[in-house]
This record gives C-alpha cells, structure tokens and sequence, in this order.
C-alpha cells in the first residue's frame, strides 16, 4: 500500500502554531480533538472530512487523532493517532501511525491514540489554563474528563481545582480571520472552480430536468476540476423551493417559466467557494422576473462595490434592508413607511437573513462578528460572503400573485484588498443579458 503525503507543505503549519503561541498567555495548552467520525446508516461512516482547527495547525487529515500545542514546553506540538494497523488499512486505507506522522508532520512527539490518557496528565500538570472544543464528541469529552481529573490528583494539595477550560473556537476563529497568502491562492482557487462549475450548469439547465440531475451536474464539474467535496450541501432550488433559505430536498423537477436557485460552492485543500445564481430555467426572465431580479443585482452590485477595509458588515445589511423595504413597498409587498417597516421588522418575512458570514475552510467561517460590542471593521484579509435576497413564498397571500413564488439570492466572495476588495466570484454571470444567453446553451 502506497504511504501518503501530508496535502500541504507543512512549515505553513509552524508559522500558524507560532502565530498561535504570540496570542496566548503564558501556561495556556490548547487540545484540538479531529472531527468524529459519524455513522450514516448501519456500520457505514459519512465520508470523513477533518475539523477544520486540526486541518489549519497540522495538516493532519486522519480521524481519531488529538493535536495539543504547549508554547514553550517541550515538546510543544504532539500529536495522538491511530496506530499502523494492516488489517484495518486493508479495508479503509492508509494510516500514518506515531512514527511516519512525526517524520511527515513535523511535529515535535506523537503516540498512539489510546495513549491519550495515560500521557496527557503530564503535559498539563504545570497548565493554567486549557482553550478546546467540549460537548461536540462525547467521546472526547470523556477523555479530556479522566485527564483532568488525573491532573487535579497529580497537583496534590495545592489547593488549586480542576483547570478551566476555555471553548478554543473564540481563538481559532480570530487566528483564522486574517488569510495568509497560501490561503488567498486557495480561497481563490476554490472561487474559481465554483464558478467555473456553475456556468457550466447553467449551460445544461432546461425545463423538465429534476433538480437532482443538477445537483448531481454540480458535484461533478466541481469534483473534475480537483474539488474534494462539496464545501457544504448544495441548494438547487426551482421555483417555490427557492424561497426556503437552506432548501436540502433537491428532488423536484424544474418547471419552465420558473426561477431557478443554486447555492453551490466546491472545497479544494479545506477552502469552499459558497456562490448563488439565480436565473430561469427556460433562459428567458418574464418582466415580472426581471424587474425583482434587477433591483436585488442592483443592490448586490452595490453592495460589493462599496467593500473597503474600516466598512462593517453591519453597514452592509443596514443598506440592504433600507433598500429591500423600499423594494417591498414598491412592490406592495409592505404598507406603510420605511421607518415604520424597519422598526415593526416586518421586512424579515422576506428577508431573514444576514447580509452575508466569514468565508474559509469553514463555509460559515470562525471570527468573531463583533469586537467590545461593536460591528467588526472589514480588514485586509478577510473574505466574506455578500449575499442580498427576496423571498416571496407561493402560499402567502399578503404578497401580489404575480410576485409569489419568486425566490431570488445573488451571492459572491469578496477579499477585503488594502486598495478595497476583490471579488473571486466575478467570473460567474450575474447580468440579466449574460444569463440569457448562456442559461440553457448547450443543453
Ligand atoms: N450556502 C449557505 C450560505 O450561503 O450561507
Ligand atoms: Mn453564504
Ligand atoms: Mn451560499
């Protein structure tokens, strides 16, 4: 059996770990446990995707395994993994194993994953304090309970309790805020392959498809240009269904003279693209259509325009959602003034979401949105999401007939630049014209 090779150059991973170390007080141990593997049905595991944390300080792919970083002890980086064993990499594949993830890794020790408990007691006696991840895995939570317990046994009489535990996903995320060049490359690399997959949907979309055919259409043009999976589940949505937010059914066929959602994005090397489109599925937007179409690109395009470092987020929906109320006005959609929609916040029936998140490995990303209370200053570095939309469900009966039924999103990627922004997503058509001579194209 062929060994593998870590997916990265792992230096990157020492310069987070000592970016990681300038952030933390002295005697802090920070204990980063692997996603758990999950059952789908019966003996059958989902497929394995590393947590994120573990992904962004080692590199370290495996399930089962436990990073802990103690700056300024040695040894400072450890890492717990599945041992070697040839029967069971017979029916699942390769494993590294203690030796070969120290050589490969770079890290400073590493043991056997049922080492854990017996060796950890003696690399947090002396901690003050432990930043992880409690009450995701109960497996590892109990680990990290018997070990804790060791330690407060191995401190004698010192008078001192059990240590405390910070959630380490405040830490991680602000470490993880600001991408490094690697990471912009990657970011964009992921954009691009999004995209590039979505216009070639686009080009087969027609009436009478089932949205799993697209969907389906989707993974493979994101998997053939090098994405492992999707960075989360795709949305292919027509007509009605587009006016539920986080639609997962993806079942149903596509009608003509409908709209037709798809939120998709690709994740290559751990970073997601996360773009939405919305067209229609003959190729040709009814005026009706077009108009709401129209002042939601409106709006988006403006949006992503007025991206610069020290604009917030907040700032952003602010603008959204004084736009969006005048949309529904105009639309008759609301009755009653701007100020007195926003203040009732009636408008949230047809826009209930943000204006958009943090993009990375994670497709909603760590960081924090806010810092001492106040809406966070976009700064060079970090990516984000501009995704302004209108949902006019079919069955509501406040709305104007000739609106029910439209469910609209525009969503691109945007890397605050210190001169303003860059958009990763501009390659994807968004133009009313562009759409309609490509939607349907080579069908
Ligand atoms: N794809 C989920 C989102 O846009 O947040
Ligand atoms: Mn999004
Ligand atoms: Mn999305």
């Amino acid at each position: 059996m062929a060994d593998r090779k870590p997916i990265y150059d792992v230096e990157i991973f020492k310069k987070r770990r000592e970016r990681l170390a300038s952030r933390l007080e002295k005697g802090s141990v920070v204990i980063v446990p692997a996603h758990p593997e999950m059952i789908r049905n019966n003996d059958v595991h989902h497929s394995y995707r590393q947590d994120t944390n573990m992904m962004y300080l080692t590199g370290f792919e495996e399930p089962g395994s436990v990073f802990v970083f103690r700056p300024g002890c040695t040894p400072e980086s450890i890492l717990f993994v599945r041992p070697k064993n040839p029967t069971m990499e017979t029916w699942e594949g390769f494993r590294f194993g203690p030796d070969l993830a120290k050589q490969e890794y770079g890290v400073d020790a590493t043991y056997e994953d049922v080492e854990f408990e017996e060796i950890m007691p003696d690399l947090l006696v002396d901690a003050e304090r432990i930043y992880s991840r409690l009450f995701f895995d109960p497996k590892f939570d109990a680990q990290l309970e018997s070990v804790l317990l060791e330690v407060k046994s191995l401190r004698g009489r010192s008078g001192r309790g059990i240590m405390a535990i910070d959630d380490s996903i405040g830490l991680l995320g602000e470490l993880r805020i600001h991408k490094s060049e690697d990471e912009v490359k990657l970011l964009r690399e992921a954009a691009r392959l999004s995209g590039e997959a979505h216009i070639e949907v686009m080009k087969k979309v027609q009436p009478g498809l089932n949205e799993r055919a697209i969907h389906g259409l989707f993974i493979q043009e994101i998997m053939a240009r090098g994405a492992a999976r999707e960075g989360y589940g795709t949305i292919v949505a027509g007509g009605d269904n587009a006016t539920t937010l986080h639609y997962v059914f993806n079942d149903q066929p596509l009608n003509d003279g409908e709209l037709l959602l798809i939120d998709g994005g690709g994740e290559y090397k751990y970073y997601t693209g996360d773009i939405t489109r919305t067209y229609p599925i003959n190729g040709q937007f009814t005026e009706v259509q077009k108009r709401i179409y129209q002042k939601v690109l409106s709006l988006q395009k403006s949006l992503v325009a007025a991206v610069k470092p020290g604009v917030t987020m907040a700032d952003l929906q602010e603008k959204a959602i004084e736009t969006l109320v005048d949309v529904m006005v105009e639309e008759k959609v609301l009755k009653g003034t701007r100020a007195e929609i926003l203040e009732s916040k009636s408008y949230q029936k047809y826009y209930p979401h943000g204006i958009g998140h943090w993009l990375g490995s994670d497709v909603h990303d760590g960081g924090l949105a806010k810092i001492d209370d106040q809406p966070r200053s976009l700064e060079p570095g970090m990516c984000f999401t501009i995704e302004p939309g209108l949902y006019f469900p079919e069955n509501d009966e406040a709305v104007p007939s000739e609106l029910r039924g439209i469910g609209i999103r525009i969503e691109d990627n945007i890397l605050v630049t210190e001169a303003g922004h860059e958009n990763l997503t501009s390659h994807v058509p968004k133009e009313v014209d562009e759409l309609q001579s490509i939607v349907g194209s080579s069908k």
